[in-house]
């Protein structure tokens, strides 16, 4: 008899738009799962700025314990609210589960799915088509720091940028080995190595040696700035971009615009082996929520990614496929042009899933 699948996965809506789009993606998880004889035991957690504003716990000890034993994924919509203006919760809960359980591949694809939806001229859908690997657990997030005569004009504010050689190599290796698994043909690595001596120094030497056991794989290393650049300007040549947390985090955002904007943007959290953190790259988007505008195919196409992470590559492709046949049809949010609200985009979705599964 053939054992039976299943995995647990923790499913934290979160702030603002985060519920809206999660309520989708989860939707979509049950559709996609029905009748293959994987259990997905989702189990809803409550925290965002709501709990944290009434019990003052933005998640505790035995929270992380909790997931790291009994869990194999977290499925994230969004955390971020004006009612916390200093983010703590935010920090606490997303920077918290990424630094605590240790997940330090930030894996942001980036892919076009009509040339319609990127503000760039003269591109077909396959100019836009590369992955960002994000280092997670360290640079400028650490919140190492402090302030000085805080409040007088004398004020000094240092944050420091903490780079670690492991740190750096298995973000690099992982970039690597990716790239290996899918065939492609270069990795560009970047960095700010003529502004930032030692953190670039660093990067820029670990680069090198992994690298030289890649013969097969092209390999670069450019400033942050003229990558930005050259996403614009000619983004068919970039495969794989491996580069720090904070050079990552803007890098996305703009990877996303080029891609059709934030509202399709998916990411995972990922050490190898382990529970995996998923989530969309955008935020809980204040000017939107609570008005059925969010796009929920970045939330999507995000339990597509933790789909593959659970192991089952055939559901993830049928996410993608789905959001891909709405795009195509023209079933879509106001952002990519559609008329939809969050609920009939998801909707539309479900239909396309279950017209899949049809025998
Ligand atoms: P944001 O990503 O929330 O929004 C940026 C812009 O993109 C807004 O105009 C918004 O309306 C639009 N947008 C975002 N998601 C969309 C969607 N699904 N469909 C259509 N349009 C969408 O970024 P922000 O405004 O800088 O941040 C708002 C809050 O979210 C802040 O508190 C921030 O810290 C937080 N944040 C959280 C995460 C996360 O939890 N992973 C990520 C980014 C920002
Ligand atoms: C992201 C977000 C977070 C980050 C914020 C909310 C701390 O922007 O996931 O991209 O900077 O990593
Ligand atoms: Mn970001």
């Amino acid at each position: 008899m053939k054992a039976r699948e299943m995995a647990k996965v923790a499913v934290i809506p979160g702030d603002g738009v985060g519920k809206e789009v999660t309520r989708e993606a989860v939707k979509a998880l049950r559709a996609v799962t029905e009748g293959t004889g994987f259990e997905l035991d989702l189990v809803e957690w409550p925290h965002g700025a709501d709990r944290y504003l009434e019990t003052g716990e933005a998640i505790t000890d035995a929270e992380f314990a909790d997931l790291q034993s009994n869990y194999q994924a977290i499925l994230l919509g969004a955390l971020g609210d004006s009612r916390v203006p200093g983010n703590e919760h935010a920090r606490q809960i997303l920077l918290g589960m990424r630094f605590r359980l240790d997940l330090y591949v930030n894996f942001r694809p980036v892919r076009l799915f009509h040339e319609r939806l990127t503000p760039l001229r003269d591109k077909r859908a396959e100019d836009v088509n590369f992955v960002i690997f994000r280092e997670n657990t360290e640079g400028v997030y650490v919140g190492m720091g402090g302030t000085f005569k805080q409040g007088t004009p004398d004020e000094v504010a240092i944050q420091e940028d903490v780079n670690t050689r492991k740190g750096v190599e298995r973000i690099i290796r992982a970039a690597f080995e990716y790239a290996r698994r899918n065939g492609l043909t270069r990795v560009t690595m970047s960095d700010k190595a003529n502004a930032m001596e030692f953190a670039g120094g660093l990067w820029r030497r670990v680069f090198k040696l992994v690298s030289a056991e890649y013969g097969d794989i092209e390999s670069e290393a450019l400033y942050v700035d003229m990558l930005a650049m050259d996403m614009v300007r000619r983004p068919e040549r970039y495969q794989v971009i491996v580069t720090g947390n904070l050079f990552g985090d803007i890098l996305s955002d703009l990877g996303a615009q080029l891609a059709g904007g934030l509202g399709l943007s998916p990411s995972g959290n990922i050490h190898p082996g382990r529970i995996g953190l998923f989530e969309p790259v955008h935020g809980s988007a204040p000017d939107i929520a609570g008005k059925n505008l969010a796009n929920p195919f970045a939330a999507i196409l995000t339990a597509g990614l933790m789909m593959e992470h659970l192991g089952r590559p055939a559901e993830a492709a049928k996410l993608e496929d789905a959001v891909r046949a709405c795009i195509l049809a023209g079933e879509a949010t106001t952002d990519l042009g559609g008329t939809l609200g969050t609920q009939a985009a998801g909707d539309a979705i479900v239909r396309r899933l279950s017209v899949a599964d049809a025998p």
